[in-house]
C-alpha cells in the first residue's frame, strides 16, 4: 500500500475539548480516525500527546515523509511504532494506526470488522450507561450530592443486537421517570456519557434499577443485567476510599467487603474496577468470591497494556477486561492485550471515552476483535455513531 498524504489536525470532541483527527490518503483509498479523551483516566495510562503537547503532536505527524514506509499488513504497524511511536502521544498514535488500518482494508476491499476476522457471526452486547456520578457528573455549586460511583449501566441480553439497544434506551427512559418521583433534586441533566445526573446514593441507585430491571423482565424472553463501573481509584486516597453521599471512609478490607455484598444484593453482573488500580490482590479477593457469576473488569487497573494484563492474570484479579485503544496508543500492544486475554479466558470489553467523537472505528475494531461487550453509552452524540454502525454490520453478518 503506498501512502500519498497524511494530515492530521484537531477535532472538538463531545466535551468541547480539543483532540486529534487523522486523514489517511493511500492508492486504495482515504481513511480517518479520530481518537476520543478521558477523563477519569488511569494513572497506567500512556499519555494522550507527546510532551510537547497536541499541537507538536500534530506538526511532527504533518511534517513526517511516509513516503517510504511500507506498510502492507496489521504487523506492519509496528513500523509506524518504531519509526514515530515514541515522539506523539497515544492519542495522535492510535488516530494514525487506525487511519492506516482501515486503508488496509481497502486494499483488499473490506471493512475494518472484516479485515481483522471475517469469519465472525456475532456481535458484542452493549453496556449502557443509565446513570452516572464520580468524575463524570457535575457536583452543583449549591452543595447537592451526587453518586459516588461512575456509572451505573444495564446489560441487555436480547436475540439481536438492535433489540438489545433498544431495551437500553428503554431502561434509560424508565430510570428518567423514577428518578423523577423519587429525586427532589433532579434537574434532568445528563453527564458526559449520556447517563442521568441524580443526588441519590449508590444503593437508592441500585434499588431503582432493580425495579426497572423487574419492569422490563415483565415482558417476555429479555434478560437485563446490572453493573458497575466503580472507578474506585477515583475517590482512593491514602489507604482509604472515601465515599462523600453518604460520608464513610472505607479501608480495603471493608471496601472489598461493601464490593462483595453488593454483588450478592443485586445480582450484579458486572464489576468494573472496585478497588485502587494498583491492587491487584485486593481484586484477586472480590474475583475468588465472584468468579462464578460475575465479571469482575480491570479498566484503570490494567490500561489496555498487556504487561499489566500479565500481572492481572498471575494474581488472578480479573476474569474480564476493558480495552480501550487510546490507552495504550499502539494498535499492535493492544492486539497482544487481546490475544492475551482470550488464551486467558478473559471476557473483553471495548469501551468508548467519557470525551467522545463521531468516529466510529470502535464498533468495526470490537467486532473484528470478537469482543464479548462494548460500552459505548446508551444513546448521544459521539456514542450512538459506534451503536448504528454495529446495528449496520450485525445486518451485513446475518
Ligand atoms: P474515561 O473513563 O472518563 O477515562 O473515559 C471511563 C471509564 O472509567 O470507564
Ligand atoms: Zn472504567
Amino acid at each position: 500500500m503506498k501512502i500519498k498524504r497524511v494530515y492530521a489536525k484537531k477535532v472538538l470532541d463531545s466535551r468541547n475539548q480539543s483532540t486529534i483527527v487523522v486523514f489517511v490518503k493511500t492508492d486504495s483509498g482515504k481513511q480517518w480516525c479520530a481518537a476520543p479523551s478521558g477523563k477519569s483516566k488511569g494513572k497506567f495510562e500512556k499519555k494522550s500527546y507527546g510532551k510537547k503537547g497536541l499541537d507538536h503532536d500534530i506538526e511532527y505527524i504533518n511534517s513526517y515523509d511516509f513516503s517510504k514506509t511500507k506498510i502492507e499488513k496489521f504487523a506492519d504497524l509496528k513500523k509506524i511504532e518504531n519509526e514515530v511511536g515514541k515522539k506523539i502521544g497515544a492519542n495522535s498514535l492510535y488516530s494514525l494506526e487506525g487511519g492506516l488500518l482501515k486503508c488496509l482494508a481497502n486494499v483488499e476491499k473490506k471493512q475494518l470488522w472484516q479485515y481483522l476476522n471475517s469469519d465472525i457471526k456475532k456481535l458484542p452486547l452493549p453496556v449502557g450507561n443509565c446513570i452516572g456520578g464520580g468524575m463524570h457528573s457535575e457536583s452543583k455549586d449549591n452543595g447537592e450530592k451526587k453518586p459516588d460511583f461512575q456509572e451505573f449501566l444495564f446489560i441487555p441480553q436480547a436475540d439481536s443486537f438492535k433489540k438489545a439497544v433498544k431495551i437500553n434506551i428503554k431502561a434509560w427512559k424508565m430510570c428518567k421517570v423514577i428518578l423523577k418521583e423519587v429525586d427532589k433534586n433532579f434537574k434532568k441533566t445528563l453527564n458526559d456519557e449520556y447517563a442521568w445526573e441524580t443526588s441519590l446514593q449508590n444503593e437508592q441507585i441500585l434499588n431503582l434499577m432493580e425495579d426497572v430491571r423487574n419492569k422490563i423482565l415483565k415482558h417476555k424472553g429479555i434478560v437485563l443485567h446490572i453493573g458497575l463501573d466503580v472507578a474506585a481509584s477515583t475517590f482512593y486516597e491514602r489507604g482509604k476510599y472515601k465515599y462523600y453521599n453518604p460520608r464513610k471512609f472505607l479501608d480495603k478490607k471493608q471496601q472489598i467487603s461493601y464490593i462483595n455484598g453488593l454483588i450478592e444484593k443485586y445480582k450484579l453482573l458486572y464489576i468494573e474496577d472496585p478497588l485502587d488500580e494498583e491492587d491487584f490482590k485486593g481484586f484477586s479477593k472480590i474475583l475468588k468470591e465472584n468468579s462464578q457469576h460475575s465479571l469482575i473488569v480491570g479498566d484503570d487497573l490494567t490500561t489496555t497494556n498487556p504487561e499489566r494484563l500479565k500481572k492481572a492474570i498471575k494474581y488472578k484479579s480479573i476474569n474480564s477486561i476493558i480495552i480501550k485503544p487510546n490507552q495504550i496508543g499502539s494498535l499492535i500492544k493492544m492486539k497482544e492485550a487481546v490475544e492475551l486475554a482470550k488464551k486467558s479466558k478473559l471476557k473483553i470489553i471495548f469501551s468508548h471515552r467519557s470525551g467522545e467523537t463521531t468516529d466510529d472505528t470502535l464498533a468495526d475494531l470490537a467486532v473484528g476483535f470478537d469482543a464479548d461487550f462494548i460500552k459505548t453509552g446508551v444513546w448521544g452524540k459521539g456514542r450512538k455513531e459506534k451503536l448504528k454502525r454495529l446495528m449496520q454490520i450485525e445486518g451485513e453478518i446475518r
